[in-house]
Formats: structure tokens, C-alpha cells, sequence
């Protein structure tokens, strides 16, 4: 577990907009440059439009703009109750969201907003990923 990405995405969970879950969700990645992007989860009244975490750190990632390294995934903390005493993991989209922009090693912690937390790699998340070749 990273401590800063760990304080970031908690914070970003406060301002969470989940009236319709009751379920806040705060991220917060690093780039392989170093800078720190968080998101939180944004629902919508229409339900599938809402975003996840995960995605809106993703999306303040692209748009910050810079170098290659500036848009690559090194590490990501996901902070979230649990649910039946299970740690959030991200869910599938978002799984594949981060493969756009993250190599198989790239770190995803999980954690809760008490301090309960895993370790896991990319690859363990979604093995076997698709892929195209076209993306970089
Ligand atoms: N959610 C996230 O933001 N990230 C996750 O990793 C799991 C689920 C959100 C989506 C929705 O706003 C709420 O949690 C309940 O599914």
C-alpha cells in the first residue's frame, strides 16, 4: 500500500456523487512520471452513465495531458466499504479501462476507508487481457 495514494483516494471518496448506490468510491493513481490524478465515482440518474472511480482518475489523467510517462499507470489505490467483509476490487470495465493505460505489473491496492487493505498486479486482476496493437 502506497500512504499517499492511500490519503488521496480517501479523500476523493468523500466528494463522491452516489445518491443512488450510497456506495462512494474514491482512486487515486500514480504515472510513471510521477504525478497523482484522483477520481470518485459520479452516478447519474440514468443509471449506466454513471462513472467509477477508477475511470474518473483515469479520465483526469488523459486530460492533465504530457509526455508519454504522464499517461502511463504505475500504481492505483481504490478505497471503498467493504461488501459481506470483502474488500471492493474494481470491477470488470474498469479492469480493462486500466489496461488501456497500465502494463500487467502495474500495483492495485484496495483498501477500506479504515485502513483494511490487498495487493494485487494487473495481471492478477485480468489475466489473459485483450489487446490491440495499436494503442501507443
Ligand atoms: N464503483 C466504483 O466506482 N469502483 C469500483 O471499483 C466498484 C464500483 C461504483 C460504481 C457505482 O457508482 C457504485 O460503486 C456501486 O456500484
Amino acid at each position: 500500500m502506497d500512504r499517499e495514494l492511500y490519503d488521496r483516494a480517501r479523500a476523493a471518496r468523500q466528494h463522491s456523487h452516489a445518491p443512488y448506490s450510497k456506495f462512494p468510491v474514491g482512486a487515486a493513481l500514480r504515472t510513471v512520471g510521477g504525478a497523482v490524478h484522483v477520481g470518485c465515482n459520479v452516478e447519474n440518474a440514468s443509471y449506466p452513465e454513471g462513472w467509477c472511480a477508477e475511470t474518473s482518475a483515469m479520465a483526469s489523467m488523459i486530460a492533465a495531458g504530457g509526455d508519454p510517462a504522464a499517461r502511463r499507470i504505475a500504481e492505483i489505490c481504490v478505497v471503498a466499504g467493504k461488501i459481506d467483509g470483502r474488500l471492493t476490487t474494481p470491477c470488470g470495465g474498469c479492469r480493462q479501462r486500466l489496461a488501456e493505460f497500465a502494463g500487467p505489473d502495474a500495483l492495485v491496492y484496495v483498501a477500506d476507508p479504515e485502513g483494511d487493505s490487498a495487493t494485487y498486479r494487473l495481471r492478477e486482476l485480468l489475466p489473459a487481457a485483450f489487446a490491440l496493437d495499436r494503442a501507443r
